[in-house]
């Protein structure tokens, strides 16, 4: 197939290539510049950028990994994160649909209030987004489901992997390695997911145009502070720098859901999803035998 992945210097984005290299597919790796591990510039809050590409490649599936993903950033500059996580949504359905093209696209957890008492989700479940972000990605997800397009919806949560931009996982190991404290909330819950689970859950909905939403992420679900602690005791850190903070103390810019976590039966069973346990992952990231 023909995929043009979106968003290549980003956490998922850079997975996925990676993922991608040597396969038999022909994979166009983009972003808003060229640039990093970009060759082609398809920004998609322009509808320009895509029409001359697909007009010149004709891609059979878009894998969209271009977002506005700093949560609290959308919350001081909503223009912007309308631009990508909604105009460029609309654009890239736009195109798909003139070019019978198949969309695949992720979404987030952040958009339910995270008040369900099991924090855990089903795709069916009623969205209640908090944030300017999540209401932008719901909105983002709207204009595909209602549109006459193929699409996966892959919904996430707290994903973590090596990247050269810092993520939970990474920082805290790197923060707890030289010695800085980190302040983690017990008081936020999720189900971490590993970049390389999610990139190839993306890869299995595109390669068989599954249709429809499905949840993808870890199989534990863990408080941020647990979090750090697992990488303490898996990298035999000092826990001491480990402060036990409240959602309240951060004073974030955008609300968080409380608990979050997804049933993974549906992603299990249609795309042979299977979540790689937190601590095997750290192993695979860091090369521990
Ligand atoms: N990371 C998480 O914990 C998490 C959780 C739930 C859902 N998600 C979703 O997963 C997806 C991927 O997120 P991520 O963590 O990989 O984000 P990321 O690391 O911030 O990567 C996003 C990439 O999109 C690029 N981009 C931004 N605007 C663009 C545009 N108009 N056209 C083309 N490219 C553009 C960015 O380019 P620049 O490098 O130039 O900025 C960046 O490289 C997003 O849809 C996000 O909402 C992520």
């Amino acid at each position: 197939m023909k995929i043009l992945v979106t968003g290549v210097n980003g956490l998922v984005g850079n997975s996925i290539i990676k993922l991608l290299f040597n396969t038999q597919h022909k994979v166009f790796k983009s972003s808003r510049r060229v640039e990093g591990f970009a060759d082609h510039k398809v920004d998609i809050s322009l509808k320009n950028d895509l029409d001359l590409f697909f007009s010149k490649f004709d891609p059979d599936v878009v894998i969209n990994c271009a977002a506005m993903a700093n949560v609290d950033l959308c919350e001081l500059e909503k223009k912007s994160c309308d631009d990508v996580n909604i105009t460029g949504i609309r654009n890239l359905v736009d195109v798909c649909a003139r070019y019978n093209c198949h969309l695949t696209h992720i979404s987030t957890d952040y958009i339910f209030d995270g008040k369900k008492d099991s924090g855990i989700y089903l795709e069916s479940d009623t969205p209640s987004p908090q944030s300017y972000y999540a209401k932008s990605k719901l909105e983002g997800e709207k204009i595909i489901t209602s549109s006459s397009i193929k699409y996966s919806i892959l919904r996430t949560i707290l994903v973590y992997g090596i990247h050269e931009k810092l993520n939970i996982v990474t920082f805290i190991k790197k923060s707890l390695e030289e010695g800085r404290a980190v302040s983690l909330v017990d008081d936020q819950i999720r189900m971490p997911t590993y970049v390389d689970d999610l990139s190839r859950a993306c890869i299995s909905a595109s390669e068989n145009k599954a249709i429809g939403i499905f949840n993808v992420c870890g199989s534990e679900q863990m408080s941020y502070l647990e979090i750090g602690k697992r990488i303490a005791d898996h990298f035999s850190l000092d826990k001491n720098l480990i402060k036990h903070v409240k959602t309240k103390d951060l004073n974030q810019k955008a609300e968080r859901p409380f608990k979050t976590g997804f049933d993974l039966e549906r992603s299990i069973r249609f795309l042979g999803y299977n979540p790689t346990s937190f601590n095997k992952s750290l192993d695979l990231m860091f090369n521990v035998s």
